[in-house]
């Protein structure tokens, strides 16, 4: 199950996403926000940042205007690993060497069909271990000092 929330100004960016996601069948949970509804991007964050550390969902994607202020936020939860990805080659490699479980997108900075490319990268990448995996136990052991 993924996890997808927005504020108001990635609103649009998420209901696009989400009608991939549906034609992709793959099964989402929406954290909102709703057409026209003002949201502060740290509770959108928040929302689906908690739905993924707490094992609801295996991961998540969250949309803001730049898509900067949801990934600080969801960085702050932890087991979080959240990444602000605006092409697919970054995509590709948080998952890959940073087992990045949430993907962050700013709508007034990526194009919508750009944004699902990103999106189909991120979901079908997987984390590589090795070597990555001390290095994101590492990032663990940050948290939890
Ligand atoms: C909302 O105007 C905007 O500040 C927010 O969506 C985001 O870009 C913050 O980082």
């Amino acid at each position: 199950m993924l996890a997808i929330g927005s504020d108001h100004a990635g609103y649009a960016l998420k209901q696009h996403i989400i009608a991939y996601l549906r034609a992709q069948e793959v099964g989402f949970q929406d954290y909102g926000v709703s057409q026209g509804e003002a949201a502060d991007y740290p509770l959108a964050a928040q929302k689906v940042a908690q739905a993924v550390a707490g094992g609801a969902c295996a991961r998540g994607i969250v949309l803001c205007g730049t898509g900067i202020g949801v990934s600080i936020a969801a960085n702050k939860v932890r087991g979080i690993r959240a990444a602000l990805c605006h092409d697919t080659f970054s995509a590709r490699m948080c998952r890959q060497h940073n087992d990045a479980n949430v993907l962050c997108m700013g709508e007034r900075v990526v194009g919508a069909g750009l944004a699902l490319d990103i999106v189909a990268a991120f979901l079908a990448t997987g984390f590589e271990g090795g070597r990555h995996q001390r290095r994101v136990a590492m990032i663990d052991d940050l948290e939890n000092r």
